[in-house]
């Protein structure tokens, strides 16, 4: 890999410049006004997958966005390694919280500042280069395939269908993937699980209008009232969620699998700085460590309902209205978590209301192994670069995505990220440390080069 990695030493600018470019698209999945954008982004990526060298580059049309294809095969009887990224992100609002406008990138403090710096534009794209590089100079050891789609953000709903379109056509040995995070920069990791999600909407119906609250008000149902009480009842005073059925299927860790999990370094009081917290707060008997990755959650995720406008109004709303979210973990199931919500929910209301439950998407927790030529593969080429052995660990984030890889084609993933939890994903002021993005395309071709020799 030395003409790849002194390629990569020497083109380190432009590659910046080109992700630059690819930060300026504001592909917001979630709002169809970026759609044209959203496209324009595509376009971007297959455009420079032609570039890197790789053969067969489409847009695969889906039902949604379409979904970026690339692949490179230099022998039928190598291993073929599947790369997954995604070329949507998360709006940006609220805009006037960032400090630089979020679709105009900027280097500051050794960091990319922008929308999607790291999830998942920057990572994705540190992959294109790095296949680059190892094409270019004749160095790539396997065979690759990538696919790039645009709707993770808003929960791959035509992904999966499009694996089970292309099964044959995908055909690989593992998936590998970058949209994870890493402990530190002094501490790699690779992160071996992620939770799931379910997200529902709720809405509290009292009565057919809005009332004058001072006339009515103490008689009849406030749903905003009612839907708080809702609410607050999920937990108790242990913020054990207080569903039915809600633990059933969560695997319990061992005393020794949590005590590992609590070697990783953590400080809380950096955690608390960093987040400017007064304390953190969360189920009793498990540490922070373990709150954000082996134990599922229920969470409030936006409320409305009633008057928000200038002044006051005394008005009793007529509905109210929450989004929910749930991680989970192995081995609790999506559909059956939503189900148990809805059940509850609608158990729980006082008979003043009606209540509606509407779910949204969701995605399986994952486990990925430690015990594979890929993971193996993987270390080594952090331990390479790094010169550090990385941990695994567990994230608290989701893929839904990583679980279909398995069932519908049969394969395992290495999340092999290169971001941190201070990187902001999803809040103003997104940004990924240069080191990252050059560590992360100078680590990628020892996976290739490891991964085909062990294998
Ligand atoms: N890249 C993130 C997931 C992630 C971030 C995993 C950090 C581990 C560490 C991904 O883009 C994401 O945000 N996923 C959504 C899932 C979804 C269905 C919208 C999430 O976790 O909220
Ligand atoms: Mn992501
Ligand atoms: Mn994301």
């Amino acid at each position: 890999m030395e003409k790849t990695q002194s390629f990569i030493a020497s083109n380190k600018n432009r590659f910046l410049n080109e992700l630059f470019d690819l930060l300026r698209i504001p592909s917001v999945s979630a709002d169809k006004k970026f759609k044209s954008d959203v496209i324009k982004a595509a376009e971007f990526l297959a455009q420079k997958l032609m570039a890197a060298g790789m053969d067969n580059v489409e847009l695969m049309q889906t039902e949604g966005n379409p979904i970026v294809y690339g692949e490179k095969i230099i022998d039928t009887t190598k291993p073929t390694v599947l790369v997954y990224g995604h070329y949507d992100v998360q709006p940006a609002d609220p805009y006037d919280l960032w400090v630089s406008p979020p679709f105009e990138p900027i280097v500051r403090d050794e960091k990319i500042w922008a929308r999607g710096a790291c999830d998942d534009k920057g990572q994705t794209y540190m992959h294109v280069k790095a296949i680059e590089s190892m094409i270019v100079n004749d160095e790539l050891p396997c065979n690759v395939k990538v696919i790039i789609e645009g709707e993770e953000e808003v929960g791959s709903s035509n992904l999966s269908p499009f694996l089970k379109k292309y099964k044959e056509k995908l055909k690989a040995d593992v998936v590998l993937i970058s949209d994870t995070s890493m402990i530190a920069n002094d501490c790699p990791s690779i992160t071996v699980g992620l939770r799931g999600l379910s997200y529902l909407e709720v809405e509290v119906v009292g009565c057919n209008r809005d009332l004058h609250s001072g006339v009515y008000g103490g008689a009849v149902a406030n749903p905003i009232n009612v839907l708080c009480e809702m609410i607050a009842s999920l937990k108790d005073e242990n913020k054990h969620i207080t569903i039915a059925g809600f633990y059933e299927d969560v695997r319990e860790l061992s005393a020794d699998e949590r005590k590992a999990l609590n070697l990783r370094p953590f400080n809380l009081e950096e955690y608390k700085k960093e987040l400017k917290l007064t304390d953190v707060e969360g189920e009793k008997d498990f540490t922070t460590l373990e709150r954000v990755s082996i134990r599922p959650t229920v969470d409030v995720n936006g409320i409305w309902g009633g008057y928000i406008g200038e002044g006051a109004k005394t008005v009793l709303p007529a509905k109210a209205s929450a989004k929910i979210s749930m991680r989970l973990v192995p081995n609790q199931q999506s559909q059956k978590i939503s189900e148990l919500f809805a059940t509850h929910f609608k158990k729980i209301a006082p008979k003043s209301v009606t209540v509606k439950v509407t779910a949204h998407h969701g995605g399986e927790p994952v486990i990925t192994p430690t015990d594979t030529v890929a993971y193996r593969a993987a270390a080594k080429a952090m331990e390479k670069t790094f010169g550090i052995v990385p941990l695994p660990g567990y994230e608290g984030g989701s893929i839904p995505i990583v679980a279909s890889f398995e069932t519908i084609l049969g394969l395992k993933t290495v999340l092999f990220g290169f971001g941190l939890d201070t990187d902001a994903l999803h809040s103003p002021n997104e940004n990924y440390g240069l080191f990252n993005f050059y560590k992360g395309i100078e680590t990628i071709p020892y996976f290739y080069k490891y991964y085909a020799e062990m294998s």
